[in-house]
């Protein structure tokens, strides 16, 4: 989103129960990851449930400067005809790549070992967020890469038509840096390896077999994993059903839990064993949520959640092994945690600090300004449940999820919460106020 645009403060109130049968809109990360690939396949590529959010709008546009073809129809299906792997083309000018992370890393990878040169800009929290994790292992391959102040962007990718094959541990648990090695290594001759400490979503391998990609994922002992593929490659075209996000099913999860009598079914989400994490958490804290109708599409399994709000969560310990796969809804998560019984320790929080926003941060101040009683310790994030004052306002820096999380924490709360700009929302959600206001929450515009 653009950071000069006005900013349009919300307001949630006390809300009673809610209910609806509704599909969120499509997963983030598969979205972006099938305009990036079908840009690269030969043939033409189409897409069906496609997120439309700021973000993925932009990664469609970035392709649209590499050479590929991106269109919609009205009726929401979208094609992608492809230039190939090595085939992309400079683009003549800078690519905006919004508020998102995912879009500009990854698309440093692809860009990297081609012979071109791209620059890469984006809004103000982009702007703030750290490159060096993908510019290093890029570097690796003869990319070289231009910043500003300590890795930050806009940032200029020179690519190389002479790549070398890189292997490289991961530092951190990260799919954007994983997934960025990975697609660096579709135009490098030979065999392109990352080892991963501790596993991360998939999205990219699973989407690259969709594309006859040869992709070998190995289980290492201490449970991480040794991904590698052997380039160049040649990608084909092949239809994508992009299901719904579970990042987004979050919100009205919890919505439905911390109010007594709901019941919410959520159609066609992504479960991906690696993305169900908090799915896992909130069921040990006592929710009452059912997965059904599972079945398998496009390389991804994908199912319907029926959430109540029939029990009363507690608090617990959610483990570190578990951040990989929730990493995004952490946020969410202390709302939950602000209506449960007794205290709920979220360990090892460390990677929220470089998302769209500080999010440990962000989290804490939201909590405090509205009267939940939480700490911080090292980078775990502890609190303490009950019934939530609200009442308060919170700054959401440019964070889509920040905004969400504490107008779900509204719902339930004494008095309304406000957040300082609900335009972030549009970066991933686009419909929330109109899909959750449907089910009965209650919004309004704050003055
Ligand atoms: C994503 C990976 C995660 C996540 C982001 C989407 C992806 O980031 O937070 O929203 O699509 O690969 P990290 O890889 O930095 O953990």
């Amino acid at each position: 989103m653009s950071s000069s645009q006005t900013k349009r403060p919300l307001s949630s109130a006390k809300t009673g129960p809610i209910s609806g049968d509704i599909r969120v809109p499509g997963d983030k990360s598969i979205s972006h990851r099938s305009l990036m690939f079908g840009g690269l396949a030969i043939g033409t590529t189409k897409v069906t449930g496609l997120l439309e959010g700021e973000d993925v709008l932009a990664t469609a546009d970035a392709m649209r400067k590499l050479g590929a073809t991106v269109t919609r129809d009205d009726d929401g299906t979208w094609h992608v005809t492809g230039v190939g792997v090595g085939a992309l083309r400079e683009p003549d000018s800078v690519i905006d790549m919004g508020n998102a992370g995912t879009g500009i890393r990854l698309m440093a990878g692809i860009v990297a070992t081609h012979p071109i040169t791209t620059f890469f800009t984006g809004d103000a929290s982009l702007c703030k967020r750290p490159m060096g994790r993908v510019a290093d292992p890029l570097s690796e391959f003869g990319a070289q890469f231009i910043t500003r102040d300590r890795g930050r962007p806009p940032m200029a990718v020179i690519g190389t038509d002479e790549a070398k094959p890189v292997t490289y541990t991961l530092p951190m648990a990260s799919a954007q840096v994983k997934s960025a090695v990975m697609l660096a290594g579709l135009n490098t001759t030979g065999t392109t390896t990352v080892i991963e400490p501790k596993p991360s979503r998939d999205h990219t391998e699973r989407m690259l077999r969709h594309f006859g990609v040869d992709v070998d994922v190995k289980v290492n002992d201490d449970g991480g994993r040794t991904v590698s593929l052997t380039g160049p490659v040649e990608m084909k075209a092949a239809d994508i059903v992009v299901p719904t996000d579970p990042s987004s099913a979050a919100f009205p999860m919890v919505a439905a839990l911390i109010n007594p009598d709901s019941r919410v079914i959520i159609r066609d989400v992504c479960l991906n064993p690696l993305r169900t994490g908090l799915i896992t958490t909130l069921i040990e804290m006592g929710g009452d949520i059912t997965i059904t109708n599972e079945r398998e599409e496009a390389g991804e399994t994908i199912g319907d959640l029926v959430v109540t709000g029939k029990n009363r969560l507690k608090g617990i310990v959610v483990p570190a092994e578990r951040a990989p796969s929730m990493i995004d809804e952490y946020p969410v998560l202390a709302v939950a945690a602000a209506y449960a019984d007794g205290e709920t320790r979220m360990c090892d929080l460390e990677e929220l600090r470089v998302k769209e926003s500080d999010r440990l941060a962000a989290v804490a101040a939201g909590l405090e300004a509205n009267g939940v009683i939480h700490r911080i310790e090292g980078d775990d994030l502890i609190v303490t449940g009950g019934v939530v004052p609200g009442g308060g306002m919170v700054e959401t820096h440019l964070d889509h999820r920040i905004a969400m999380s504490f107008l779900v924490l509204g719902l339930g709360a004494e008095k309304p919460v406000s957040v300082d700009d609900a335009n972030p929302i549009a970066t991933s959600f686009p419909n929330f106020e109109k899909l959750m206001g449907d089910m009965g929450a209650k919004f309004a515009l704050h003055s």
